[in-house]
């Protein structure tokens, strides 16, 4: 038997990106590529890329450009772009830089086989299509190989709100969510291989509406509900959600279903109202704030998380101040903010910017503001006994790290759990990034 060929895969950006490696690797094994972690012995280089904020095209030329020496090395490598660089440069990528042999959008993961076979026989492969299927029933499904105690699955792709500074309508497409059965099918099999937490991806996840069997769409929480009932599966996360999308059975299910995890990713962007309106948000800052207090009457100790653009065009530092004031009021446990970065073709990139040290100079501020929230909300797990659910070994002998419901890494020495233990565990330490605890 020859040889398995050797696939490295680099993922930048968010965790959709994470699963789609992952089922790129997949649908290569069926190709006959086993996975290395270095591109250095590599018979294929994958990027899985980011177009999110700025420099990001930049960042794939230069690491593309650090491949010459390699390829030069062994010809028959082959280099392929994926992600959302690729959907927005598409043949650009090739033009500029002639070592590429296969750009694939987002949407055309299921053809890479065939794209690959292509390479093969020298020629170069290019696929950024929006194809009306289901790539993931495409690809090749998930081997039986056992996994960790965690995964991702995507349940929906693209976007419809048309953010005024965001590319994801332009290069993740319109809003398409999977069929429930099929979710059902994959989570079912993930569980089966020793997963135990899955988390429900989308870039608008809970704008959710998958065709049920009965042939009737399904929302999120009907998702969830479903998703419930499989035997073993303990923990259930979603992420990314848009405020404008928390109906009131998703903010009721956070209160009523044990495998519903305390932690909501909720992305504000802004505390201002004039900026959210040029954002085209279509929520404001109030109807924001009440929401959160609605989940939280459903669920009280549920850990907040958000997303903060500072900088936008025409933000005042009044603009900003509102940002401070909304981010003092909710009390987030992890947040998430970044400069605002132009993106050609979107609304937003016709604006007059914001003087960047202006703009860098708020981003410290409310970065320190959240840190000082992070770490006041972290510290005060201290004393409390979480569930972690153990996911690998720690540094030292015998200790184990894994996640709390809240998603704190928690690590405990000596804790005698394995992968995939869910314990109880008593707080009595809160570090710069972790918590420490005991098995209670
Ligand atoms: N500039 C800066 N941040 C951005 N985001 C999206 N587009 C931009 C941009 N042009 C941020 C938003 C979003 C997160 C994923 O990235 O906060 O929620
Ligand atoms: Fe981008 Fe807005 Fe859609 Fe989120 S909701 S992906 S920020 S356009």
């Amino acid at each position: 038997m020859s040889e398995a060929k050797k696939l490295y895969i680099k993922t930048y950006g968010c965790q959709m990106n994470v699963y789609d490696s992952e089922r790129m690797a997949e649908a290569l094994g069926g190709a006959g590529y086993v996975e290395t972690k270095t591109p250095d012995d590599a018979d294929m280089i994958l990027l899985n890329t980011c177009h999110i904020r700025e420099k990001a095209a930049e960042k794939v030329y230069s690491e593309l450009g650090r491949f010459k020496g390699l390829k030069a090395e062994k010809p028959d490598l082959k280099i392929g772009v994926a992600g959302c660089v690729a959907q927005a440069e598409g043949e650009e990528i090739m033009r500029r830089q002639p070592l590429v042999d296969l750009v694939v959008g987002p949407q055309s993961y299921h053809r890479l086989p065939e794209m690959e076979a292509k390479t093969q026989e020298g020629v170069k492969a290019l696929d950024t299509e929006f194809p009306e299927e289901d790539k993931f029933e495409r690809l090749k499904s998930r081997p039986k190989a056992k996994r960790g105690p965690t995964a991702f699955l995507t349940v929906q792709e693209g976007c419809d709100k048309f953010c005024a500074f965001c590319v994801v309508p332009y290069t993740r497409g319109a809003e398409v969510s999977r069929p429930v059965d099929r979710i059902l099918t994959e989570a079912r099999d993930l569980v089966e291989r020793g997963v135990r937490e899955i988390t429900l991806l989308g870039q608008n996840v809970n704008a959710y509406h998958g065709a049920g069997s009965d042939g009737s769409d399904k929302t999120l929480a009907q998702l969830i509900w479903e998703l419930d009932k499989i035997d073993g599966l303990e923990r259930i996360r979603f992420t990314t959600s848009h405020p404008n999308d928390m109906d009131d059975a998703l903010i009721e299910a956070h209160g009523t279903c044990n495998k519903l995890m305390p932690y909501l990713h909720l992305p504000v962007q802004s505390g201002s109202d004039k900026i959210l309106k040029r954002m085209n948000r279509s929520h404001t800052a109030e109807s924001y704030l009440r929401l959160i207090e609605r989940i939280r009457e459903a669920r009280p100790d549920i850990l907040m998380s958000g997303d903060f653009i500072v900088g936008f065009p025409e933000e005042t530092e009044e603009d900003f101040q509102a940002t401070l004031d909304l981010v003092e009021e909710v009390r987030y446990g992890y947040a998430y903010s970044f400069k605002y970065s132009t993106r050609p073709g979107t609304p937003a990139a016709e604006r007059p910017l914001v003087d960047e040290d202006e703009a860098s100079e708020r981003l410290q501020r409310l970065q320190a503001l959240i840190t000082r929230d992070q770490r006041a909300i972290q510290d005060e797990m201290v004393g409390r006994e979480v569930k972690v659910l153990f996911e690998k070994p720690g540094r030292f002998e015998g200790q184990m790290v894994g996640k709390s419901e809240y998603l704190h890494a928690v690590h405990v020495d000596k804790a005698n759990a394995a992968a995939g233990d869910l314990c109880a565990v008593r707080i009595v330490e809160s570090g710069t990034n972790s918590l420490k605890g005991i098995l209670a």
